[in-house]
């Protein structure tokens, strides 16, 4: 595991002399590459990775050794109040991956292509390197065989790409909402052909969502790269999840696959009331 010891990185409002932060090593750490992500599956290290959007929660994170960041598209729903991510624009992805970018994290920094973003190879490697601009070290995009050429292009143009399979949000209103992935025979074998075809393009970890644990467990047994799973099961070599349904951020939505570790809605309510009641005595 990419352990924090590295709080070095931080900078000099971090390092002041009433900073609450331990500073556990004078070494400084190294900043975390899409290689070193694919890396820690050969040694058997799990990946925790978690979504941030802004300055705060990228220091956050990073401070606590979050080793892999996304910026992800999910933003439209639990930053910027869409029903769904497919109305996030590239200008949402930019501003956003800037705030990220701000904190100078030592985690690997990814930033979603959004809805439209990777239509053609040219949109493709276009809006990739806006989101490297705007501080991303990494693109991801949803889907496996049919935006190969897309995936193939970001990739040689330099840029890490992290893959998306299983339930693809982005597909959601065609679809008809968040089905689990993997369940019957066809949906298993084109999981199995759209992850080798990404592992074969250069892709450095998948993310898995909603895919069945059955599927994910044998995908992460056959590829080479990490697999990283939200709502997948156990046996991926990481998890993601959407942090603001981990802080319990959101309890307007309850979700099968994570159960907050926090009530963070209800204590930030508690304690604006409170502030309000001794403003208005
Ligand atoms: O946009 C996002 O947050 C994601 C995660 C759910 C993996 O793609």
């Amino acid at each position: 595991m990419l352990k924090c010891e590295n709080l070095e990185r931080l900078d000099d409002a971090a390092r002041g002399e009433d900073s609450t932060i331990t500073r556990i090593s004078k070494v400084p750490a190294p900043k975390i590459t899409a290689e070193m992500i694919r890396a820690m599956k050969a040694r058997g290290e799990k990946i925790p990775a978690l979504t941030a959007y802004d300055f705060p929660m990228a220091r956050l994170l990073d401070e606590v050794g979050i080793p892999l960041m996304l910026v992800g598209d999910s933003l439209g729903m639990v930053v910027l109040g869409y029903p769904d991510t497919t109305r996030v624009t590239m200008a949402d992805m930019e501003h956003h991956v800037r705030a990220v970018a701000r904190a100078k994290p030592r985690a690997l920094v990814v930033a979603d292509l959004p809805y439209g973003g990777y239509e053609t190879i040219e949109g493709a490697v276009t809006n990739a390197k806006r989101l490297v601009t705007a501080g991303a070290e990494a693109v991801k995009a949803e889907g496996g065989r049919e935006i190969l050429p897309q995936v193939q292009a970001i990739i040689s143009s330099g840029i890490p790409f992290l893959g998306h399979l299983g339930m693809l949000p982005q597909h959601v209103l065609e679809e008809g909402g968040y089905h689990v992935k993997g369940k019957s025979e066809p949906e298993h074998q084109a999981l199995l052909a759209d992850a080798d075809a990404l592992v074969k393009a250069g892709a450095f970890a998948i993310v898995l969502e909603l895919v069945t644990p059955r599927v994910a467990k044998e995908l992460t047994q056959r590829l080479p790269v990490p697999t990283i799973g939200i709502g997948a099961g156990p046996d991926c070599d990481g998890q993601i999840l959407v942090t603001p349904d981990l802080l319990g951020m959101l309890p307007w939505y309850s979700l099968k696959h994570v159960k907050p570790k926090l009530n963070a809605a209800e204590q930030m309510r508690s304690v604006v009331k409170e502030w309000k009641e001794s403003v208005e005595a």
